[in-house]
């Protein structure tokens, strides 16, 4: 095992040099595609990826936005386990977009810097090249949050939106995007209604049904494409609370 000691941007360093391996324990924990890839909980994830992929047979190239109610029922560790989900399969280009201009932490959550990102790009500032990075797993890229800016929504009301979503598009098979809220601000309502398909997050035993039953209602009248609940911590937070579910590899027989 080698370890970096520098929480900073180990992971592009990694890309760049793809003998060393850098285990980084400041990854958040419950992205569990890259710090336990042979567990259960990577294998839901997978198979939510399979379901996503099946909805999808002529392959054409997919808008996803990850989002729910309130905040902190798991949006952001959804969209980026997901996201790792499909950078596996081969011969799909993957992106992640930080669209939660308010409390961005997709960067945070991967050990990278915030760089220029998504509101450079909407403003005009930046090209959606240059704003592009390596995510750091596999070949994932990541289209962080941006500067930080004091009007989200008027920075998404711009037409801007449309067009870069159009041109994520162009380049790759499935961007999945990670937003705000919807119960806070409109910011998740108009992505969502940008986006090809929403998926609702729900955390079990926070979240409650009255406002993931009212979100579910915004994003549909706002014009979203609502696929379905993605539920989270279903297990609890003791991760081998889950091992009966679990189906390990059988040990070896004793020789
Ligand atoms: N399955 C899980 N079990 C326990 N804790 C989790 C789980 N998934 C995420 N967490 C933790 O819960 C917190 C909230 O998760 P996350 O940031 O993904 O939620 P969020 O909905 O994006 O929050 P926000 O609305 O603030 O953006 C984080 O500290 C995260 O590490
Ligand atoms: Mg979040």
């Amino acid at each position: 095992m080698f370890r970096r000691k520098k929480p900073t941007d180990t992971r592009d360093a990694a890309l760049q040099d793809d003998f060393v391996v850098v285990v980084d324990e400041s990854v958040n924990p419950y992205l569990v595609l890259f710090h336990e890839p042979a567990g259960f909980r990577a294998e839901q994830l997978r198979g939510l990826r399979n379901r996503l992929v099946a909805m999808n047979p002529d392959g054409e190239p997919k808008t996803l936005v990850v989002t729910s109610a309130v905040r902190g029922e798991g949006k952001t560790v959804s969209a980026l386990n997901l996201a790792m989900a499909f950078a596996e399969l081969e011969r799909q280009e993957v992106v992640v977009v930080d669209a939660d201009l308010r409390r961005p932490s997709c960067e945070r959550y991967l050990n990278l810097n915030q760089r220029a990102g998504l509101t450079d790009v909407l403003l005009g500032h930046e090209t959606v090249d240059k704003a592009l990075r390596p995510a750091g797993y596999r070949d994932l890229v990541m289209l962080g949050a941006g500067t930080r800016v004091e009007n989200p929504a008027e920075v998404f009301s711009s037409s801007r939106l449309d067009q870069l979503l159009h041109r994520l598009k162009e380049r790759f098979h499935y961007v999945v995007v990670d937003t705000p809220p919807v119960l806070s601000s409109t910011d998740a309502g108009v992505l969502s209604a940008a986006a090809d398909g929403t998926l609702l997050v729900v955390r079990l035993e926070h979240s409650l049904k009255k406002q993931s039953r009212d979100a579910w209602q915004v994003l549909s009248d706002t014009g979203g494409n609502v696929l379905g609940t993605f539920v989270t911590e279903v297990r609890g937070q003791d991760p081998d609370s889950d091992r009966r579910l679990a189906y390990d590899p059988a040990p070896e027989e004793a020789e």
